[in-house]
């Protein structure tokens, strides 16, 4: 009898083994759900799942190494999100099924409440920010990009669109307001929603300056406030002061009506982490493919894009998405909520 060792290939088992492992322990399949719109930080998980930070960390360990989290550098800490399956590579399949399942789970309460209390965290924090910064917004813009940086960028994207007449527009958080004469001049009515009244102040001041008479300034917080629609929703360098980025994208995709343009100015991701404390950004940019991935799932199309490069090595991305015209309910994948 020929007894021969079987030929078994150790580097794909492993792989697939580690993914198994990582799959196999019920508070790393809730961590898995909690990433599905949303990157964390090892701190932010251990309170949003009551548990240790070591023991997160372990856990963050084994999902890493079988490849279903990938880490991001913010300044000193670490963001956890999902990782991409490839579908073409050895294990891709199982990776994608094992998120897709993972996606029918519904978090705890308790988890959730957790959840939203770090989003609520984040949120205070930028607020708080744009309370105190007021006076000196424009110094602190003009450290990475100021309006006149992306300003043509935005108006090349928002011209090539040809709004027709009557259209309206929606800006959230106009800051000083310097973008709101170019929307007044090319939409019929224009409103601007900023959740802090020392900056719609100033806002106020530039409307009236300028006599722009079809702005209507509005204190409310853009996510979760009534549902105001227009044609064009305009965000020049807000996202990245939301607490959950992938979420408020969700909820301000039914702010545009079907047919409609929803238009992002945003950084790049970049590793600046002084902006934290001198801008109040709660996020170091964004992925390109991240910005995509999030308006798909909240039922927009990713069309053209403009990139701005800055001297100081910041890079700046113009995108606009569209709200498919027979849609009178964006589909959405599932949220946390
Ligand atoms: C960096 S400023 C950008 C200002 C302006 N769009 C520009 O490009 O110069 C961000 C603005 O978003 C506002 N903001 C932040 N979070 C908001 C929220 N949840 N709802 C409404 N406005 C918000 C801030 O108060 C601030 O005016």
């Amino acid at each position: 009898m020929n007894l021969r060792a079987p030929l078994i290939r150790h580097d794909d088992c492993d792989e697939l083994a580690a993914l198994c492992k990582a799959g196999g322990d019920p508070l790393r399949l809730n961590v898995l759900r909690a990433l599905a719109n949303d990157s964390f930080g090892v701190l932010e998980l251990a309170q949003i799942f009551a548990t240790g930070q070591s023991g997160m960390s372990h856990h963050l360990k084994v999902l890493a190494q079988a490849g279903l989290v990938a880490t991001r550098r913010e300044g000193n800490a670490i963001f956890y999100r999902r990782a991409l399956p490839q579908g073409e590579l050895f294990g891709g399949t199982l990776h994608a099924a094992l998120l897709e399942e993972v996606d029918e789970l519904t978090l705890p309460p308790d988890v959730q409440a957790r959840i939203g209390e770090v989003h609520g965290q984040r949120a205070a924090a930028s607020h708080d920010f744009f309370a105190r910064m007021a006076a000196t917004f424009q110094a602190q813009q003009d450290l990475i990009a100021g309006l006149p940086q992306y300003r043509d960028s935005v108006l090349a994207l928002l011209d090539a669109l040809s709004f027709p007449a009557g259209a309206t527009a929606l800006e959230v958080g106009p800051g000083d307001g310097g973008f709101l004469p170019e929307l007044a001049r090319r939409f019929s009515r224009v409103t601007a929603l900023d959740n802090s009244p020392a900056m719609l102040e100033l806002a106020r001041l530039r409307c009236e300056r300028e006599g722009l008479g079809n702005v209507d300034l509005q204190l409310a917080d853009a996510l979760g406030s009534a549902c105001e629609t227009a044609d064009c929703v305009v965000l020049n360098m807000v996202l990245h002061h939301f607490a959950a980025p992938a979420e408020a994208l969700k909820q301000l995709a039914p702010r545009v009506r079907p047919g409609g343009s929803l238009l992002i100015t945003e950084l790049c991701s970049h590793n600046q982490s002084w902006a934290r404390e001198a801008c109040g950004d709660l996020w170091l940019g964004f992925e390109q493919d991240d910005l995509a991935r999030w308006a798909s799932a909240a039922g927009l199309t990713p069309g053209e894009g403009l990139y701005v490069g800055l001297r100081n090595g910041f890079q700046i991305q113009v995108r606009h998405f569209q709200r498919p015209a027979g849609d009178t309910h964006p589909s959405v994948h599932p949220s946390i909520n």
